[in-house]
């Protein structure tokens, strides 16, 4: 790993891969043993401490219900709440006409797409969906995945391979960790958002094939990649460019179409990467490309090819959502004006709030523990607000993350804020503890975190 300059680990090791074709070290990786037998007992037991380990330490994780469809208000556990964690940005996920085309593409198409996109589950309606969005990237041709999870697997490992290098930002989603990490390149992690890092990594290493990959707004931070900079290196290095627009489509750039295309480099990207599952609320992912790199993909992404093509009233969905983005480009307009207006009620609050406009808004706790504590101070107030733990960020940065949507109104999101303040200020009066820790901004998160990539 291209952790500083000067020091040129890789980080193949600490992403504990064995050799390719080695099957024992897979079996036992896997942990396998026989149902019912002893070791799987003993097996038990671990995790059960494991578990209780987790607890202690704050990291615990368990799933919460939601009744009903996500929306500014939902039954949380039965307590009715104001949403503040959803990525449904523009409020589509719940929209009649999305949850119409969905329902009339399950009578019309069926509840699954029955089989992989290469065997008999590609039908004309993901082609549709295809076709729009490729025009709506200003691509020649996009390709839909499962997910935005399978699609950075899929694209990252069809573009890189052993013997390659893969140059990747610190802060990238857990997608394109895993993407590099099951694609056997080199990974060189550089510092977020560092493009003078990024510029010494492709200097001094790249063997084979060269990749970039960066989110665009990143997931947990909501700031946003120097494209521009990042584009000339690529191509000064002779490297390809990846980039994920997952939190960026639907929230920025003319029309919602993204960060890519808010610094007008629609073809300066190898590929695109997006998820149908937050801005266009429903579930799936494409990345947008040339022709050929489509080709190329639908020849060489595993997480494509060995993987049931997404499901139709889905992708009907996600075609009613981007008829509306493309019908009321002022819900984008909306969900910035909603964003300050949080982040302005934060600050009244006293909250160091980070720099920045999207529509994620991180408040920096630190600790996993007083993430927790003020994640359960806040829905005593009636807000939900995640807390953000690792391994999803690096340690000692734990948080709430905030997200905005069109559908929140102003005063849904002032008296948010006023809850989350009122939490923060019974939790230091309970504990000493000020929230944020120093309020001091967010000046950790430049920090260096050359482990995150294989940590997470
Ligand atoms: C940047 C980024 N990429 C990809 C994904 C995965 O997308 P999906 O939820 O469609 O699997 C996420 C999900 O949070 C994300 O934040």
């Amino acid at each position: 790993m291209s952790a500083a300059p000067g020091e040129a680990t890789s980080q193949i090791a600490e992403h504990g891969m064995s050799a390719p074709g080695d099957a024992t070290s897979q079996i036992a990786e896997h942990g396998m043993s026989a149902p019912g037998d002893a070791t799987s007992q003993i097996a038990e037991h671990d995790i059960e401490l494991a578990l209780q380990e987790l607890e202690r330490l704050g990291l615990g994780r368990r799933l919460r219900t939601i009744e009903g469809p996500q929306g500014p208000r939902v039954t949380l556990d039965g307590r009715p709440v104001l949403l503040l964690c959803s990525n449904d940005y523009l409020g589509l996920a719940g929209h009649r006409r999305v949850r119409e085309a969905a329902a009339e593409a399950a009578l019309r198409w069926g509840a699954g797409a029955g089989a992989s996109r290469l065997v008999s589950g590609t039908m004309s309606i993901h082609r549709d969906l295809e076709r729009r969005l490729a025009a709506f990237k200003g691509r020649e041709d996009c390709v839909l995945f499962g997910s935005g999870y399978l699609a950075n697997l899929g694209a990252i490992g069809a573009l890189a391979g052993p013997g390659d290098s893969v140059f990747s930002d610190a802060l990238n989603h857990a997608s394109i960790v895993d993407g590099c990490r099951l694609s056997r390149a080199q990974i060189h992690v550089y510092r977020h958002l560092d493009t003078e890092h990024l510029a010494w990594s492709l200097r001094h290493h790249g063997s084979g094939r060269r990749l970039i990959v960066t989110d665009t707004v990143f997931s947990m931070d909501g700031d946003v990649a120097p494209l521009a900079e990042i584009v000339r290196l690529a191509r000064d290095h002779g490297a390809r460019l990846l980039v994920d627009e997952a939190h960026a489509t639907g929230a920025l750039g003319p029309g919602g179409r993204g960060a890519v295309a808010a610094a007008g480099l629609e073809h300066e990207v190898d590929a695109l990467v997006g998820t149908l599952g937050k801005a266009l609320g429903t579930y799936g992912a494409y990345v947008c490309a040339s022709a050929t790199m489509v080709r190329h993909l639908v020849n060489g992404a595993r997480a494509l090819i060995f993987s049931t093509a997404p499901a139709p009233p889905a992708v009907a969905g996600a075609l009613a959502a981007l008829e509306l983005l493309e019908e009321h480009p002022q819900r984008v307009a909306r969900l910035r004006t909603r964003a300050r207006t949080l982040r302005g009620a934060l600050a009244a609050e006293g909250f160091a709030v980070p720099a920045g406009e999207m529509q994620i808004v991180p408040l920096p706790a630190g600790d996993a523990r007083t993430a927790l504590a003020l994640c359960e101070g806040a829905l005593r107030r009636g807000v939900f607000a995640q807390a953000i733990r690792p391994p999803s960020v690096p340690k000692g940065t734990s948080r709430l993350r905030l997200t905005v949507t069109a559908a929140h109104s102003d005063d849904q999101l002032r008296h948010a804020a006023k809850a989350l303040g009122e939490a923060a200020r019974a939790h230091a009066n309970l504990t000493g503890i000020r929230f944020p820790p120093g309020m001091g901004g967010s000046s950790h998160l430049r920090t260096p975190t050359p482990n995150l990539a294989g940590t997470r």
